[in-house]
């Protein structure tokens, strides 16, 4: 499936006010923002950077969703209402996640290379959450409206809260201190 196909089909699936594809490419801005990040992401591989920074900062005008061109980024993603967004140049997106707005994957400013987050397939970034670092998010994690994450999420996990905490693992409340033996193992970095 192509771009469009994928990116307003995941849309559909997950927003119940969507109504047709049409609907979906003249009203969401996220998907103009993930349209123009394609663009942006390929000036960038092909090494007309200050042309790619342009074209996204013009997106990030019209959108009021920030995507660095180098971040990569699968088709297949929905951001939901997208302003304040930021996507910062070593973040990694896999298909089926979802972002709300206000959300950051940004950098602690201490790391250089990879330094910032991977979200893996199927997750759920909700509102206002910043992802700090090169860290992990685990396929379908989600992670609850305002948390901070500095550490790795597990897969099929929730976590929630400042510092972000396991509240959930595969949907079920396990004990107080079953949730603190996994936060303990928690790494600070998938990258170490
Ligand atoms: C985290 C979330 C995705 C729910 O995930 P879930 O796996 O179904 O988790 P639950 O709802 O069962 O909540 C688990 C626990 O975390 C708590 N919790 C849920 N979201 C939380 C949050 N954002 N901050 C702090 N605690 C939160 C719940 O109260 C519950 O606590 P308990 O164990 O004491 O009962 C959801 O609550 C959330 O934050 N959604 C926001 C989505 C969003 O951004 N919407 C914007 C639309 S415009």
């Amino acid at each position: 499936m192509g771009f469009w196909k994928e990116n307003i089909e995941i849309v559909k699936e997950n927003d119940p006010a969507a109504r047709s594809g049409l609907e979906i490419i003249l009203t969401y801005p996220g998907i103009k923002a993930l349209a123009a990040h394609k663009i942006s992401h390929f000036l960038w591989q092909h090494h007309f950077k200050l042309i790619a920074r342009m074209h996204s900062q013009f997106w990030r005008f019209l959108t009021q969703i920030e995507i660095h061109p180098g971040a990569t980024i699968a088709d297949g993603i929905f951001i939901d209402h997208g302003s304040g967004i930021v996507i910062g140049e070593t973040a990694e997106i896999e298909k089926g996640v979802m972002l709300y707005h206000g959300v950051t994957l940004g950098g602690t400013g201490k790391d250089k290379g990879k330094r910032h987050p991977t979200v893996k397939s199927g997750c759920l970034i909700s509102a206002h959450t910043q992802l700090i670092g090169p860290i992990k998010v685990g396929e379908n994690a989600k992670v609850g409206a305002g948390a901070v994450v500095t550490k790795d999420v597990p897969a099929h996990t929730t976590v929630a809260g400042i510092p972000a905490k396991i509240v959930r693992v595969h949907g079920k409340n396990l004990s107080k201190e079953e949730m603190h033996k996994l936060d303990k193992e928690r790494r600070v970095s998938f990258f170490d």
